[in-house]
C-alpha cells in the first residue's frame, strides 16, 4: 500500500514538475536557474508571465526592477523615475540621520512635495543585477581534495580576481563571485551600483513601525512598514555620486501597483536580496545554538538594550539618537529568542539527526564512499565538543555583541590608525591635514552618542565578562582592573570616561588641535579596545584549525547529502543574491485549536490602540481616516481596509522591502517580517507555520494619499488593470 502511493505521488510530482520533493513554498531560488528548476511549478500555481518577462540578461524583465539597498535590504522600482518603496525598518537609518528635535522625522514622517526637497543619504547605494553566470568549474579548477582549507581558499582567491576583472568593463560594474552549497558550487554576479539615493517619503514610526517591538516578529500585524527613495543618475543615466545635477533614474524596469488585493490560495512570489539561512546546519550545530549562541547573545544583548531604553525615555535627545541602534539590536535580539524557542519546540535537533542518520547509513554503504564522507559526523561532534569546552561561543558572541552594542568598544579602534600618524613626525599644518580624516569621524560619532548611557553599558560589559568568561580568557584589561580599581568595574568605567580623549566631542577635538602619542596609547578607552580586541584575535587564532575542519567537514556533508538524494533538489542558503520564492497567500494555525487568518484590517489598529504606549499610539489623522472609512478606491469589495497579509514565501533578513508579485508580476504588497511560531525558520524551513508578513500595498497607497496627501508620488504610479 505505501509502496502504491509513494509510486502515485512520485510519478504526480514528476507529472507536476515537482523533481524537488520540497513543497513549493520552501526554498529561496536562483533567477537564472528559474526555468530550469521551477517554472513548470510557477506556472501551475497561478504565474502568468514568461520565464523571460522574468529573467532575461539581454531585454528588460522583471529582475531589473528588484535592488539590493545598502547591502541589508530589499527595495523596488516602481515608477519610470526611479521611485523606490522598501521598508520603513529599512530606511529607520537614513529617517533617523536627518531627524532632530526640530526635524523629528521618526515621530512626524516625512514627505518631499518635490524632487528639490529629497534628502540624500551619504553611503547609501542601490545595486541593480546586470546578470549572473556559474563559474564553479573555473574556480575549482586548481582545487585539489587533499588540499588544506588554507591551500584551498588561497587557489580559490587566485581565480576570483580574473573572474571579477573580467566582467568589470574597466570598473563600469561591481563584480562579485560568491560560494553557494557550503563552497561546493561557484557564481558570479555583475551589479551595477548606484549612489545617489534619496529619502523621498517616510510614515510616522506610528505608522511605519507600529506595534514595535512587541509587535515584532509576531502576527497579527498592523503594521505600515515601508519607506519610499528614489535613485539618481548622472545627467547622462549612469551612476554619479551625489550631485545637485543628477536626474531621477530612467530604469530598465519597474513594478505595476494592482489593486486586486489578496485571496486565500492566491498565487504570490517574493523577489529580493536574503541575507543569509544555515538551512544545511547539522544536529550539532543546533545544540550550539540552543545551549551557547543563543543564550549569550540574548544575556549581552538584554542588558544594554535595557541600558538604553531606561536613558531614551528619559530624553528624546537620547531617543532620537539610539532609535536607529536600538531597533537593530532589539531585532535581532528578540530573533534570538524566538529562533531558541522555535528550534526547542519544533524538534529541529531530532529531525536533523534523522537526515545525519540517513547520510552516514548512504556514506557507509560504499568503501569508496566512506573514504570521502566517512568521517563527515565524527568531525563535526568533535570541532563542536572542543567549542564547548572552551566556551568558544560565548567568548565570541560576547565580543561582537559587546561591539555591536558599544560605540566606546569600536571608536577607539576606528581611531587608532591615527597612532601610524603622530609617529610619521608629521608637524603644525601638514600634520593637521594629515588628521582631518579623524575630525570627521569624530563628528560620525558624536552625533548619536550620550557619554552616560555608554559609560554604564562599558561597566556592564565588563561585568558579565567577569561573570561568564573563563579567567584564563578574559582581555588583559582586568588586570589593571583588579589592580588599581579593586576590581571595580564600574569605577573603572567612571575613571575612563572622566579622563578618556574619545569620551567627548569637545574632549576629542581638543586632543586632534595639540595630539600626543603618548596620551592616545595610554588612553583607558583605547587601552580597554585594544585589549578586547587583542583577546579576539588570539581566541580567533586558537580555534582557526577547528574552523577549518568545521568549514571542510559542512562542505562534505552538503555535498554528499545532494549525492545522497540525486532525485531531490536542493536550493542553495541565502548569501545576499538575488532570489525568488514562490507559494501562495494563506492563514494558519499557530497552536492546538488557534486559527490566524491572513488578513487584518485597520480595525485592528483601533483594537490596540493604547495611547499611553509609545509603540500603540495611533495618530489622529490616521484614526480619523480609519473611524470615518475614508478609504477611497483602496478598500477592499467589502468596503474594509486591509492593512497586512500572510504568504507562506520563503525569506530571511535582507528579504526586507522585498516586493510581494501577483501572478503578473504585479506589486500586491512588501514583505517586512516572519511569524514567532517559526523563528527556527533561518535553520530549517517550516511548511505547515512559517510564514511571510506583508504590508498590503493598497495600505501604502492610503497612507500616502490620504494621510500624507502626497499626491506628487500616487501620479507617478502607475497601476494594473483591474481583473476582479
Ligand atoms: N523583524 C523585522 C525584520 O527583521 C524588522 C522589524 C522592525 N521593527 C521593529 N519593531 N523593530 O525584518
Amino acid at each position: 500500500m505505501k509502496k502504491i502511493l509513494f509510486t502515485l505521488i512520485l510519478i504526480a510530482g514528476i507529472a507536476a514538475g515537482l523533481r524537488a520533493g520540497n513543497p513549493p513554498d520552501e526554498g529561496m531560488w536562483l533567477p537564472m536557474f528559474v526555468e530550469r528548476l521551477n517554472y513548470v511549478d510557477m506556472q501551475k500555481m497561478g504565474l502568468k508571465l514568461t520565464p523571460q518577462e522574468i529573467y532575461d540578461i539581454n531585454n528588460s524583465s522583471l529582475k531589473d526592477a528588484i535592488v539590493n539597498l545598502g547591502d541589508f535590504c530589499t527595495a523596488e522600482v516602481v515608477s519610470d523615475k526611479g521611485l523606490l518603496f522598501t521598508n520603513h525598518h529599512c530606511g529607520y537609518d537614513a529617517i533617523q540621520t536627518h531627524s532632530s528635535i526640530e526635524h523629528d522625522y521618526l515621530t512626524d514622517g516625512f514627505w518631499a512635495s518635490s524632487l528639490e526637497e529629497e534628502l540624500p543619504n551619504e553611503g547609501l547605494t542601490v545595486s541593480f543585477l546586470v546578470k549572473m553566470d556559474d563559474v564553479t568549474t573555473r574556480v575549482l579548477a586548481d582545487v585539489k581534495p587533499e588540499m588544506s582549507e588554507s591551500e584551498r581558499s588561497a587557489a580559490i582567491a587566485k581565480v576570483y580576481e580574473v573572474l571579477k576583472k573580467e566582467e568589470s568593463a574597466d570598473g563600469k560594474y561591481d563584480v562579485s563571485v560568491k560560494g553557494f552549497y557550503n563552497g561546493n558550487e561557484y557564481y558570479r554576479f555583475v551589479y551595477e551600483v548606484y549612489e545617489d539615493v534619496r529619502l523621498a517619503g517616510a510614515p510616522p514610526s506610528a505608522i511605519g513601525k507600529f506595534g514595535g517591538d512587541t509587535d515584532n516578529w509576531m502576527w497579527p500585524r498592523h503594521t505600515g512598514d515601508f519607506s519610499i527613495f528614489r535613485v539618481y543618475s548622472g545627467p547622462d543615466g549612469k551612476p554619479a555620486p551625489y550631485s545637485k545635477e543628477n536626474i531621477p533614474l530612467k530604469p530598465k524596469h519597474f513594478l505595476k501597483i494592482s489593486l486586486d488585493g489578496v485571496e486565500r490560495g492566491d498565487y504570490a512570489m517574493i523577489w529580493g536580496y536574503p541575507g543569509a539561512t544555515d538551512r544545511y546546519r547539522t544536529s550539532h550545530g543546533i545544540q550550539a545554538t540552543i545551549n551557547e549562541i543563543d543564550p549569550a547573545i540574548i544575556k549581552v544583548g538584554g542588558k544594554i538594550l535595557e541600558i538604553m531604553k531606561s536613558d531614551m525615555d528619559k530624553s528624546d535627545e537620547v531617543r532620537i539618537q539610539y532609535a536607529s541602534n536600538y531597533a537593530g539590536l532589539a531585532n535581532f535580539w528578540k530573533n534570538k529568542i524566538g529562533e531558541s524557542r522555535g528550534l526547542k519546540r519544533l524538534d529541529v535537533y531530532e529531525k536533523k539527526k534523522g537526515i545525519e542518520d540517513k547520510f552516514a547509513a548512504w556514506a557507509n554503504a560504499d568503501e569508496s564512499r566512506k573514504a570521502i564522507y566517512g568521517n563527515v559526523l565524527q568531525d563535526l561532534t568533535d570541532v563542536y565538543n572542543t567549542y564547548a569546552e572552551s566556551k568558544y561561543y560565548t567568548k565570541l558572541w560576547y565580543l561582537q555583541i559587546s561591539f555591536f552594542g558599544s560605540q566606546m568598544m569600536q571608536f577607539p579602534m576606528q581611531t587608532q590608525g591615527m597612532i601610524n600618524i603622530l609617529k610619521s613626525g608629521q608637524k603644525g599644518e601638514e600634520l593637521q591635514a594629515s588628521l582631518a580624516p579623524f575630525y570627521e569621524m569624530g563628528k560620525g560619532q558624536f552625533k548619536d552618542y550620550n557619554p552616560a548611557t555608554e559609560e554604564k553599558i562599558v561597566a556592564a560589559i565588563l561585568e558579565l565578562y567577569r561573570q561568564d568568561v573563563p579567567a584564563d580568557a578574559l582581555p588583559d584589561i582586568f588586570n589593571l582592573i583588579d589592580k588599581k580599581y579593586k576590581g571595580d568595574v564600574n569605577l573603572f568605567a567612571k575613571k575612563m570616561f572622566e579622563t578618556s580623549v574619545l569620551t567627548t566631542r569637545e574632549k576629542y577635538e581638543a586632543f586632534l588641535a595639540k595630539p600626543s602619542i603618548k596620551v592616545f596609547e595610554n588612553d583607558l578607552a583605547y587601552k580597554l579596545t585594544n585589549s578586547f580586541y587583542s583577546s579576539f584575535m588570539t581566541q580567533n587564532m586558537s580555534v582557526a584549525p577547528l574552523g577549518d575542519k568545521l568549514k571542510k567537514a559542512q562542505r562534505l556533508f552538503v555535498d554528499g547529502l545532494r549525492k545522497s538524494n540525486p532525485d531531490k533538489v536542493y536550493y542553495p542558503d541565502a548569501n545576499s543574491t538575488m532570489r525568488v520564492t514562490f507559494g501562495q497567500v494563506l492563514d494558519y494555525f499557530p497552536a492546538d485549536a488557534v486559527h490566524y487568518d491572513y488578513v487584518t484590517y485597520t480595525d485592528g489598529i483601533l483594537e490596540k490602540e493604547d495611547p499611553t504606549n509609545e509603540e500603540f499610539i495611533v495618530p489622529a489623522r490616521l484614526k480619523e481616516i480609519i473611524e470615518k472609512k475614508d478609504f477611497g478606491r483602496w478598500a477592499d469589495k467589502n468596503g474594509k481596509m486591509v492593512v497586512g497579509f500572510l504568504s507562506n514565501n520563503d525569506i530571511t533578513g535582507g528579504n526586507s522591502g522585498s516586493p510581494i508579485l501577483n501572478g503578473n508580476g504585479d506589486l500586491i504588497g512588501l514583505a517586512f517580517d516572519g511569524n514567532w511560531e517559526a523563528m527556527s525558520g533561518d535553520i530549517a524551513f517550516e511548511p505547515e507555520l512559517q510564514r511571510t508578513i506583508n504590508v498590503d500595498i493598497r495600505y501604502v497607497m492610503l497612507i500616502i494619499d490620504k494621510y500624507a496627501n502626497a499626491q506628487n508620488l500616487i501620479n507617478e504610479l502607475k497601476f494594473a488593470e483591474k481583473t476582479r
